[in-house]
């Protein structure tokens, strides 16, 4: 905060040797608050101003004039330290308060940009399993954060809607079910199909050659296969729906793999057209030894595409239809090599939006018990752990609040609630360890946590009445502890930006976790609702700023915000 404004005046006292641009991008905050709330390092500008750092850092001292929110700078060797004036920033929050949820509390530095972002993604005839919780959720947080900064951000779900384990089901069904009764039957019911068909073609390779049949009819226009395979996607969508309103989730197209049958031609053609594709063994790749990668398959020897020329179409249809300025592709690092490769041919192929494409990869999630969704170990499907998490958060609600109105619904936002934020709250590339008692501890950095906090603010809100900012007595809200509180308010903006530029969540996580912990430090120390008018609206505003910031942070992370706990 005030990094802008310091930066003006520092450039100012330089007499031009720095411009404002220079000091802004040195200017630090100091980890000791003692250290000030500004610091300027200025050994960075030993080079250029061929000067040591503590003849800098005095000379620009001497020479500063500093805006009334400043009440002091000082030299520390070849750092200038800033310190504010606690009643003047205090002062600020009157800003925030005036803001409503509705609208961005940022710069809007997105305007005029779209943002493809390529999540969840899921696979048509199976579960939801834990090993799509990650995608889902970081994507759908960083939509959110997009939009929140200006962007248009364009949500897809890249449905991997096309390969032969449908021809596989059909024959499956046709052995063992019929379409009539998988109609009124679950996704799971779908699962137990598909398991059996692998256990026994084993015992039966035919089996392979009947799926492959059924597959080609589906490509080919088949009626009776394409009624198949209507079904399962409609089973399987009616299932992912309902997980994706637990989780808030939403997107603006569903164009699947299906999607991009008759738009592979074209793609093909380009490739050819520039010499890129090459047989081999029967089957057309582009050849990457150059940048030490194997060759990306597009065609295989019987005519059939596969996963990679549906990205390079997709690439391309994304391009054309959005026009954007990034596309994000939130998938596991599993999935590493392929992105490469992809980017790589796309490149090659003089694609417009080549530079633009990103891999937003993460980690491996297991449960405690050793179980993950990999294809070897045994698979977690999601609902499952939803449904744990608002089991136990029902729990331990009744045991804290067992007269609590709406329980239920209180439990599915804590229970769900934290799941989501157990998976938003490392760097995306680390690999997650789920621990149902870690997640749902109300002491933990958890959503518990935060949603806790919440839910103090507004009790005490509620218990205070309407405030006006105009009859605060700043100087109630000057300790150290209560200092703390506003300095980490004004700190919101930088944490969703810096989430939006590096693809991470999780700064909006924590910087949640830690205005919690502020706050409740300042609440232990100090009665809000007293009897002195001053004294009382400086708190309430306070209080009122962290529930509202509190609020847009869930809302930016997919969370609920229950009023009462
Ligand atoms: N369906 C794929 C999977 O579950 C993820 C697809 C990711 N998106 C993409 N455009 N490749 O692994």
């Amino acid at each position: 905060m005030f990094e802008k404004e310091i930066a003006e005046v520092v450039a100012a006292a330089s007499a031009g040797a720095l411009s404002a641009q220079e000091a802004e991008s040195a200017l630090e905050i100091p980890k000791e608050s003692k250290m000030g709330d500004l610091a300027l390092p200025c050994f960075k500008f030993a080079r250029t101003l061929r000067k040591a750092p503590p003849a800098i850092a005095a000379e620009l001292s001497a020479a500063l004039e500093l805006p009334d929110f400043v009440a002091k700078a000082e030299t520390a060797g070849g750092y200038l330290n800033f310190f504010f004036d606690r009643e003047a920033v205090a002062r600020k929050l009157t800003e925030i308060d005036a803001w409503s949820g509705e609208s961005t509390r940022c710069e809007r530095e997105g305007e005029g940009k779209t943002v493809c972002i390529d999540y969840s993604s899921v696979n048509i005839a199976k579960p939801f399993h834990i090993g799509h919780l990650s995608t889902t959720v970081i994507g759908g947080a960083l939509y959110r954060i997009f939009n929140y900064l200006g962007y248009n951000a364009v949500g897809i779900n890249h449905l991997g809607d096309w390969g032969t384990q449908f021809g596989k089901l059909i024959v499956a069904v046709k052995k063992w079910s019929s379409l009539d009764e998988i109609a009124g039957k679950d996704e799971y019911f779908l699962n137990s199909l598909y398991v059996r068909y692998h256990k026994e073609a084993e015992e039966h390779p035919e089996y392979d050659d009947e799926a492959r049949a059924w597959f080609k009819r589906i490509e080919d226009g088949d009626k009776e296969a394409n009624e198949y395979f209507r079904v399962f996607k409609e089973i399987t969508m009616r299932a992912v729906e309902k997980i994706y309103k637990r989780l808030k989730i939403r997107f603006d197209s569903y164009a699947g793999e299906s999607f991009y049958n008759d738009k592979m031609e074209p793609c093909l053609d380009i490739l050819r057209k520039k010499g890129l594709l090459t047989e081999s063994d029967g089957a057309q790749v582009v050849r990457l030894d150059e940048w030490d990668m194997p060759p990306c398959l597009l065609v295989k020897a019987d005519g059939a595409t596969l996963y990679a020329t549906r990205d390079i179409a997709a690439a391309y249809y994304r391009k054309q239809t959005y026009d954007f300025y990034k596309c994000l592709y939130v998938v596991a690092y599993q999935q590493n090599l392929h992105f490469k490769q992809l980017f790589k041919v796309l490149e090659l192929m003089d694609f417009a939006g080549a530079k633009d494409m990103e891999h937003v990869a993460f980690g491996m999630v297991s449960l405690e018990d050793g179980a993950m969704s990999t294809r070897g170990g045994r698979v977690v499907w999601l609902a499952e752990v939803l449904d744990k998490a608002v089991e136990k958060a029902l729990k331990i609600v009744e045991e804290k609040n067992p007269d609590l109105p709406d329980k239920e619904a209180i439990a599915e936002s804590v229970g769900v609630g934290a799941v989501v934020f157990s998976a938003l709250w490392n760097n995306r590339i680390k690999d997650i360890v789920f621990s149902f008692d870690k997640v749902l501890n109300f002491d933990g950095e958890t959503a518990p946590y935060v949603q806790y906090t919440y839910a103090r603010c507004a009790s005490a809100l509620r218990k205070g009445g309407a405030y006006d900012a105009k009859k605060a007595d700043w100087s109630a809200i000057s300790s150290e502890e209560a200092y703390d509180v506003v300095r980490c308010l004004l700190g919101f903006e930088d944490a969703v930006r810096t989430a939006a530029r590096l693809r991470e969540p999780c700064f909006v996580t924590r910087y949640a976790v830690d205005l919690a912990e502020k706050f409740n430090r300042f609440y232990i120390g100090h009665r809000i609702v007293v009897d002195d008018e001053g004294v009382l609206n400086a708190r309430l505003l306070l209080t009122s700023c962290v529930a509202k910031t509190l609020h847009t942070a869930f809302s930016l992370l997919g969370i609920d915000a229950p009023e009462t706990m």
